[in-house]
Parts: structure tokens; C-alpha cells; sequence
């Protein structure tokens, strides 16, 4: 198998608007770590934190405690062909098609992974469609999984509420929690009824035409997706019977850009801590997440997709050059689904 020297990637110098900071430059082909896997990418995504990211929020987190510096390389998801192999890496050999997660660098045609963050794509999805994926699956499967104690074994009679049931992140929670079993509520804007109702979704509220207070107060978990919703989904928590509330859009980050580092995590810390505390005096957990970049959930994720389980879904399809307005499109608030990124017809790597 033959492996090009250079590679077209999408990244940015500086800090700002997708059309000011975006250029697809050609780079050379990183080489597998040990414990890596280089994988020719296919298709790839835009996750709403690569346009946060852009943007500069987080700058001062991710620039001083991760060496994480300009020139930024976005993409967080790919699909595509395993082409090299760590000396440490088992169970993975080069041409092996294969989804993974990645901090960074995913809009290009080449990208080193962990081999942990890997796994077997589904079979039954085209790479399209499997690099709507992995970041969304690995943040469900770190909230539903390892906060709520949710699985297949434990799910069955249990009541979930999850906003933004249309999103990334929301659409692979509903089917999760309705291929083990579990009742799911969720709300979403008046295009996305139809969308989470294919899903499975038990109970939705259009908060567009509806009172969101409409939602009943019964639930065992709430998995927050959405910016608004905590109180809301607080309310909704039943009492004194070990209930989780799970969020991954948490202020840590937003505190540490206000404050600077030191200050900001002291002031999160406060914050979290505060509200531990009030939830369990309710008998209930509270919990901020962060997704693990997990290839144990993308295996149990492609065995879900293959029977028939989950089904990604996929907004826009933008070619590697269009990177730009692809980040409009998550950035629009229109997107219906994930927008992907085309790395085969990616100008010419070498
Ligand atoms: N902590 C972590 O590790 C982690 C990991 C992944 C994601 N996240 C966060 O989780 C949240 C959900 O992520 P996601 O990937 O599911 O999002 P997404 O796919 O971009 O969600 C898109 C949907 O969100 C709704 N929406 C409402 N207001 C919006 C706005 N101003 N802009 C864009 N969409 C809007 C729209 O549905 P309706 O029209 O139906 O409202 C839209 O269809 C994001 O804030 C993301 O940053 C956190």
C-alpha cells in the first residue's frame, strides 16, 4: 500500500471567523507513534467545539495546559483506511477500515491516532456516513454509560429526558437509550419533530410551539445537551431515589477564558461543587462530562449501527477546500444532523 509524503489539511493561524482563519495547506504525512495508528482519512466532520475552538474559546485552557498551539488543525472525527501501525499496536492491520476520535487535526487526509480511539467502522455505512459518528457516540456513551450507570442490563423501565434530542449528541442518546430499553423524552425545535420521532423518541416537546415546563417531573436521568436547559431538567428529576442529572455543556471552560486559568478552575470548582452538594441533599447525583475518547464505545456503537440500532445523521457534505462554509453550516444553528467533510476529492496529496 502506497503512502503520500504530503497531505492536504485544514487548520488555522490565528483565532477568529471561518472564512478569515481557515486555509487547507499541504503538510507532510505524520508517521504512527508506537502505540498509533496512521489512518487515510475519507470523510470527516465539523463538531460545534471546532468552531468554538476557532474562535478562541478555551484558548487560554488548551493553550497552557495542553501544548496545544497555533497552527490549529480542526476535525475531531474521521473515517477511512488504516495505512500504518504502531510496533506496539494489536488487533489492527493496515487496510482496515476504521472510524476513530481525535483531539485535532481530522479535516486532512492523514491523521495519526491513538489506536484506542479506533475501532471497525460499521459495515453497513459508507464512510460518509460513519465519520458522523464517533465524537457524538464516545460524548453519549461517557455521559449515559459511565455517569448514569445506564446499559443494556440497566436501562430497561428507566425515563431519560435529553434536549436537543436533534443534535449530534442527543440523536445517538435516544437511540442508545431506546436500543437498551429505556424511555426517552426529548425537545427540539418544530423542523426536528419528525427527525426525533424516527429516532424513537417517546415523549417531544416542540419548544417552539409549546411550554417547555410541559415536560413531567418523573425522571431517573437527565443528559444535557443544550445551553438552557438545567433548571429545567433539574425540575424534572424525581427525589431521593439516586437520580443523575449528566451535562456535557458545562461553564468550566467559559470560567477559565473570564478569569484566567488558576482563578477560572477555582471559581468552576466552586461552582460544581455547589451544586453536587444541593443535588445530593435531593438524593441525586450531578455530573459535568467530558467526552473520553473511547473506542470501546465506538465498537458497541458499530454493533448497534450494523443490527439496525442507530443510524447516524448526516446534514451537508463539503469538500476539504469548502472547510470554511462547512463550519457555517454547524455554526448556522440550521444544520440538521452532522456536516461532513469529503477529504477523497482533497486536492492532491503526494
Ligand atoms: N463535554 C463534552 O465533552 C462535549 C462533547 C460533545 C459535545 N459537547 C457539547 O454538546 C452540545 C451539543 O453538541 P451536538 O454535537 O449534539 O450539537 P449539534 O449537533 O450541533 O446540535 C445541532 C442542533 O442543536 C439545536 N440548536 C439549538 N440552538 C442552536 C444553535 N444556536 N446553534 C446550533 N444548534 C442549535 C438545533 O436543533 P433544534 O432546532 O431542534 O433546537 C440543531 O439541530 C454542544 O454545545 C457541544 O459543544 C460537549
Amino acid at each position: 500500500m502506497s503512502i503520500a509524503t504530503s497531505m492536504m489539511v485544514a487548520q488555522y493561524e490565528s483565532y477568529g471567523a471561518a472564512r478569515e482563519v481557515l486555509r487547507v495547506v499541504e503538510a507532510p504525512v505524520p508517521s504512527p507513534a508506537s502505540t498509533e495508528l496512521l489512518i487515510r482519512v475519507h470523510a470527516s466532520s465539523v463538531n460545534p467545539i471546532d468552531c468554538s475552538l476557532r474562535s478562541g474559546y478555551g484558548r487560554e485552557l488548551f493553550e497552557s495546559r495542553r501544548p496545544v498551539k497555533l497552527p490549529v488543525r480542526p476535525g475531531r472525527d474521521v473515517a477511512g483506511e488504516v495505512v500504518g501501525v504502531g510496533a506496539e499496536v494489536k488487533g489492527f492491520t493496515p487496510g482496515d477500515q476504521v472510524y476513530a476520535v481525535a483531539f485535532y487535526g481530522g479535516n486532512g487526509q492523514y491523521l495519526t491516532v491513538p489506536a484506542g480511539n479506533a475501532a471497525l467502522k460499521p459495515k453497513s455505512l459508507n464512510y460518509h456516513d460513519a465519520a458522523a459518528l464517533p465524537f457524538a457516540a464516545a460524548t453519549a456513551w461517557t455521559a449515559l454509560i459511565k455517569a448514569a450507570g445506564l446499559n443494556e442490563k440497566t436501562t430497561n423501565g428507566k425515563r431519560v429526558v435529553i434536549p436537543r434530542g436533534a443534535g449530534g449528541v442527543g440523536s445517538i442518546g435516544i437511540q442508545l437509550i431506546k436500543a437498551w430499553g429505556g424511555y426517552v423524552a426529548t425537545l427540539c425545535s418544530t423542523r426536528n419533530v419528525d427527525l426525533v420521532r424516527s429516532l424513537g423518541a417517546d415523549l417531544i416537546i416542540d419548544y417552539k410551539t409549546q411550554d417547555r415546563r410541559e415536560l413531567p417531573r418523573d425522571f431517573d436521568v437527565a443528559f444535557d445537551t443544550a445551553f438552557d436547559t438545567e433548571q429545567l431538567l433539574l425540575d424534572a428529576l424525581k427525589v431521593h431515589t439516586g437520580a443523575v442529572y449528566a451535562s456535557v455543556v458545562t461553564p468550566r471552560v467559559k470560567f477559565i477564558d473570564q478569569f484566567g486559568l488558576e482563578e477560572g478552575l477555582r471559581r468552576a470548582e466552586q461552582f460544581l461543587a455547589e451544586r453536587v452538594a444541593a443535588q445530593r441533599a435531593l438524593g441525586r447525583s450531578y455530573h459535568w462530562i467530558f467526552a473520553d475518547m473511547d473506542g470501546a464505545a465506538l465498537r458497541v456503537v458499530a454493533q448497534l449501527v450494523d443490527a439496525g440500532k442507530i443510524r447516524p445523521i448526516v446534514d451537508r457534505i463539503y469538500a476539504l477546500e469548502d472547510i470554511a462554509e462547512a463550519h457555517e453550516r454547524c455554526e448556522s444553528g440550521e444544520s440538521q444532523g452532522r456536516v461532513i467533510v469529503d477529504l477523497d476529492a482533497a486536492g492532491t496529496a503526494t
